[in-house]
Order: structure tokens, then C-alpha cells, then sequence
């Protein structure tokens, strides 16, 4: 990253959990965007690693999804010397600055968190402390950097709300402390469904079948799809109220074919929802092909992507640095 991009660019920031296989959701609801916001910002990319324990894991498989996702952010565009590509664990500036935050948050706010309130429920047997306190972790990786815009999808604008809220309530007892976040997303894409129930988001975390993986294989992308819920009605039309599956599916042709919804509906006119299948199908293997043959290639030099994340989480660390001493110091933290 040259000099002039550090001084006159504003700062972006934006995570994905190493939690499971990367989605088409969340390559069109969040990573996509990362691609087509990266040259007007300062960009910091995060592997939010820390996040993803709030979930019961099994360590190796972490570890091997943290290494995959570092890779994917790079063969979905992101050079890695322009943008900052490091793990959240790696720059313990972040678990320091949630601790302070997690002072200046009410207990009351973290409980209306509908996800939250949702992965109680799917997590039953483990409401850990750390699914309480997520959203804090969320607003200390944001806040660190002085962060101006957080591209997201619709899931997580409830977590983006709170980090506003803190940054406000901690700059109006200390000063102008923190910048406070702007939340960037698109309305038609910041939530895909899923194509097994398409009332539900499409998440990483559910049933294989319910998502497309970025690096799933064209037969099974081909099988998924076929699959997929749509209605009992033949007409393709836009309607994501009366017809989630249909829509969903138009979404993810429109998204990644670049074409308008209205185009799509209208290129779609008078086909039946097997046409459908089949040109969603085709546009999601070639989307993905470009992305699936570099994240071939860089998966096999892991002593690139180490070098990568040491070299990125030095310098993200810097940057935290400056502003942890800061709210250390205006928090009354006796200094040395
Ligand atoms: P995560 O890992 O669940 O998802 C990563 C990004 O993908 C978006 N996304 C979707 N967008 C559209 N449709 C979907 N079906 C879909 N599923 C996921 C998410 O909204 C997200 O933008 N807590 C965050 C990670 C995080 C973070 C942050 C994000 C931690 N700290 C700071 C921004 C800023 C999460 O679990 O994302």
C-alpha cells in the first residue's frame, strides 16, 4: 500500500468468520462489494477468527478454513498488498479494545441482537458468554481503525447500529475518540436466500445443500441448483414476498451476470423456471471459475499466504495500536 493511499483515502472495514465453506451469499452480499469499493479506500479485510468461536469448532478444521479464506479474498480480487488481509487473532488489539468497550455496553442492548436471540436458539446446549458479547468484539474490530464505511449484508446491520451507538456514547464522555462507522450495503443483494428454504438467509452454517460454496464443483453447483425450492407456479417473476425462491434465484443470475432485475425478468419472459435453473447454473460456474482456478493455485504455497498474514497483521496492528493507547489514556489507564 503506497504512502499517498494511506494518507488520503478513507478507511474501510470488513470481516467473514472462517466458520464454514464461503458462500455465494456472502461473496454477493459482502465480498463483491470489497472488490468494487477497494480503490477509493484504505481497506482492512479481516479473518475474524476470534468470532468463530463462539461456535463449538474442531481446531484443525479452523484453522485450515482460516488459511482457505485468506486465500479466497485474494482469488475473489483483493490484492493482498494493496488491502490488509490478516486474521483477527493475530492482532490482539482487538480482543483488548473489546474489553474496554464491553464497559461502555448495556447487557440490555446486547440482548435484543436478533442473532443473538437466533443462535440461542439453534445453539441451544452452548449460549456462551462470547455469543452475548459478540457484537462488542464486532464494534472493537471496526472502531480500532477509525473506520468510515463497513461494507456488510443485511444480516449484520443490527451489529452495525450498536458499534454506532458505542462509538457515540464513548465519544461523548471522552472527546472525539472514535469515528463513527457508516454501513454500506446493497439493497437488492444484501441478502440471498437459501435455495432449500428460501425464507431463511443462505448461510454457511446450515445444510449443504441449502448453499452454493465458492469453490463447489460444477456438478454439484449443477445438482444444488436443480434442487433448489422455487413454487408451484410457472411464472418467473420478481416477487420476493409471494415467490422467495424464484426471486432468489433472479437475484443471483442479476448479481453475477451484471444485468438489472428488470432485465433479467424480462430476459427470462415467457421460460419456464427449468430455463431458469439452467442459465443460473451457467453463470454461477463461470463466475466462479476465475475465482476457484487462483484459489487453486495459491492454497498450495501456504508459505505465501503465512508471509501474507504476518506481514499484514504487523502493519493492521500498528494502526490499532495508535488508537488503543488513545482510549487507554482517555479511560484513565495509567501509562508507562
Ligand atoms: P459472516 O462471516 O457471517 O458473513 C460475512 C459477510 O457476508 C454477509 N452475508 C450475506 N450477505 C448476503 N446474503 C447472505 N445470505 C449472506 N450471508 C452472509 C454478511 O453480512 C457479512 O457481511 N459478524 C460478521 C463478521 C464480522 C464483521 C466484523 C463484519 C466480524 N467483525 C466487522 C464487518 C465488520 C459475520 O459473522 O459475517
Amino acid at each position: 500500500m503506497t504512502e499517498t493511499k494511506i494518507k488520503t483515502k478513507p478507511i474501510l472495514f470488513s470481516g467473514v468468520q472462517p466458520s464454514g465453506a464461503i458462500t455465494i451469499g456472502n461473496y454477493i452480499g459482502a465480498i463483491r462489494n470489497f472488490v468494487l469499493l477497494k480503490d477509493s479506500y484504505r481497506c482492512l479485510f479481516s479473518i475474524v477468527d476470534l468470532h468463530a468461536l463462539t461456535v463449538r469448532r474442531e481446531p484443525a478444521l479452523l484453522r485450515r478454513r482460516t488459511v482457505e479464506l485468506a486465500a479466497l479474498y485474494i482469488a475473489c480480487g483483493l490484492d493482498p498488498e494493496e488491502n490488509l488481509i490478516y486474521c483477527q487473532s493475530h492482532v490482539p488489539e482487538h480482543a483488548e479494545l473489546t474489553w474496554i468497550l464491553s464497559c461502555y455496553t448495556y447487557m440490555g442492548e446486547l440482548s435484543r441482537m436478533t442473532q443473538f436471540k437466533a443462535k440461542s436458539e439453534t445453539n441451544s446446549d452452548n449460549i456462551n458468554a462470547g455469543l452475548f458479547t459478540y457484537p462488542v468484539l464486532m464494534a472493537a474490530d471496526i472502531l480500532l481503525y477509525q473506520t468510515q464505511i463497513v461494507p456488510v449484508g443485511a444480516d449484520q446491520k443490527q451489529h452495525l447500529e450498536i458499534t454506532r451507538d458505542i462509538a457515540q456514547r464513548f465519544n461523548a464522555l471522552y472527546g472525539d475518540v472514535f469515528v463513527v462507522p457508516e454501513v454500506y450495503m446493497h439493497k437488492e443483494t444484501a441478502k440471498i436466500m437459501s435455495l432449500s428454504d428460501p425464507s431463511r438467509k443462505m448461510s454457511k452454517s446450515d445444510p449443504e445443500e441449502s448453499y452454493i460454496s465458492l469453490l463447489d464443483s460444477p456438478d454439484d453447483i449443477r445438482r444444488k441448483l436443480k434442487r433448489a425450492v422455487t413454487d408451484s407456479d410457472t411464472n418467473i417473476a420478481f416477487d420476493p414476498e409471494n415467490k422467495p425462491g424464484v426471486s432468489n434465484l433472479i437475484t443471483i443470475y442479476s448479481a453475477l451476470s451484471g444485468d438489472s432485475v428488470e432485465k433479467t425478468v424480462k430476459h427470462f419472459n415467457g421460460k419456464g423456471y427449468g430455463d431458469l435453473k439452467k442459465e443460473v447454473t451457467e453463470v454461477v460456474i463461470e463466475s466462479l471459475k476465475p475465482i476457484q482456478d487462483r484459489f487453486n493455485e495459491l492454497i498450495k504455497d501456504k508459505q505465501y499466504i503465512n508471509g501474507i498474514l504476518k506481514y499484514n497483521a504487523e502493519r493492521a496492528g500498528s494502526i490499532a495500536q495508535r488508537t488503543l493507547r488513545k482510549v487507554y489514556k482517555k479511560v484513565g489507564l495509567y501509562q508507562l
